[in-house]
């Protein structure tokens, strides 16, 4: 491994890619309950043979739950990453309503609303310079009216003592889920050059000009913080 290399922006098509569904897990402990407490929100919403749209479905982990708890649901999942949705195509190898769309949802084709969708750790790689804004009305645009969104982001802390303790202990959390050293020290310069957070009072405000109402957090661990909303 060239370390050089880990210390680029996140990469879904090189190492970072390669190595997501191991760091994932040690660096947000609690990312496989977020899954099925997904699918039991969007029922709310999304009815039993309904279509749910999931952007930036990265390896398949929401895809693989959403079909085996709702195996009626037609699922669409959508990645910019070549390598991510062709470790995600062989994960759901089989399933008999699901497409795959390599690239973003402005290219993906016209199809009948979607009754609910996902936007899960993706938006924080997108710049807040009116781009975050544009990915959340295109979400918006491809959804029935009353249709639930759930959308997940780490997000930038007011710096207060109980946020910073927060952040010490999330290094000592990853470090004993296994992630070596250099690859903490090395994720945290990947961070600072690639991801572009905002606060919770921003991200809400995105969400209500994108045409979401009903916003409503529903989770949070460490820094990340989990939203569900209301298509307008
Ligand atoms: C951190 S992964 C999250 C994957 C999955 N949602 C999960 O929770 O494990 C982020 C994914 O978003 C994809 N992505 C980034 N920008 C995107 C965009 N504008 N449209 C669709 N996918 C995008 C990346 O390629 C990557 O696979």
């Amino acid at each position: 491994m060239n370390v050089a290399d880990w210390k680029k922006p996140f990469d879904f098509d090189s190492q970072y890619g390669m190595g997501y569904d191991f760091l994932i897990r040690a660096i947000m402990p609690d990312y496989d309950s977020l899954f099925p407490t997904s699918a039991g929100l969007l029922s709310e919403a999304v009815p039993e043979n309904g279509q749910v749209l999931v952007v930036g479905c990265g390896t398949g982990t929401e895809l693989e739950v959403f079909a085996r708890m709702r195996p009626n649901w037609s699922l669409t999942g959508v990645d910019t990453s070549p390598t991510m949705i062709s470790t995600c195509r062989e994960k759901l190898a089989g399933h008999p309503d699901l497409c795959l769309h390599e690239g973003t949802l402005e290219t993906l084709a016209e199809s009948n609303p979607f009754d609910g969708s996902t936007s899960i750790l993706v938006m924080h790689f997108i710049k807040d310079d009116g781009s975050k804004l544009a990915f959340l009305r295109q979400i918006r645009s491809k959804l029935r009216i009353g249709a639930m969104h759930i959308h997940l982001d780490a997000v930038a802390g007011p710096g207060t003592r109980g946020w910073q303790t927060m952040m010490r202990a999330w290094k000592r959390i990853s470090l004993e889920r296994g992630l070596p050293l250099d690859r903490w020290e090395s994720l945290q310069a990947q961070i600072d050059a690639g991801l572009f957070r905002v606060g919770d009072a921003r991200m809400e405000e995105l969400f209500r000009e994108a045409g979401f109402t009903d916003i409503q957090r529903f989770w949070m661990s460490i820094h990340h913080i989990g939203w569900l909303m209301t298509a307008g």
